[in-house]
């Protein structure tokens, strides 16, 4: 993924966490893909999950670019992510997608459809890396 798109998807995430609400909203749009998504979360803390999850962004961000402390993180992340930990599913990968976009789309003042395919192609391969070897 060339850099400027990277730093161009960075600054945008630095203008959405402007937004104390940012993972609110994300889990508000991810909860209502899916009637499967509201209750993995049931029992979960959720200040402690917006801080990690607001780091992983980082790192998914910085996958991009092949960042090697980057890929350590995701390659945490799908461990404890895959089917013999939280098990969670494949199919439920695009609903975060969407889920991120919709909240971008609602916290970045500058928001535009070239912004929303430049997060798209930039969280791509940290997703897919965190799918791979999932099987299941
Ligand atoms: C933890 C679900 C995708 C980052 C969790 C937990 C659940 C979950 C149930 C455990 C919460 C708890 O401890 O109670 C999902 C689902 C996903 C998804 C359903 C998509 C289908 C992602 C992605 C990232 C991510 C793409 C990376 C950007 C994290 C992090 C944690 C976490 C950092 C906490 C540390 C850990 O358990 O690894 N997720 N997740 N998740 N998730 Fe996800």
């Amino acid at each position: 993924v060339p850099m400027t798109t990277v730093e161009t998807v960075r600054e945008s995430y630095a203008r959405c966490r402007q937004n104390p609400d940012f993972f609110d909203a994300f889990y508000d749009h991810f909860a209502r893909k899916s009637s499967e998504i509201g209750p993995l979360f049931s029992n979960t803390d959720m200040q402690k999950q917006n801080e990690l999850l607001s780091d992983a962004i980082v790192s998914l961000i910085s996958f991009a670019k092949g960042d090697s402390a980057a890929r350590q993180h995701i390659e945490e992340i799908r461990l404890s992510h895959d089917r013999y930990q939280l098990n969670i599913k494949p199919k439920w990968y695009p609903f975060w997608i969407e889920a991120l976009l919709d909240t971008i789309k609602e916290s970045d003042p500058d928001c535009t459809p070239e912004l929303l395919e430049n997060w798209q192609t930039v969280i791509q391969p940290g997703i897919d890396h965190i799918l791979s070897f999932h099987s299941g």
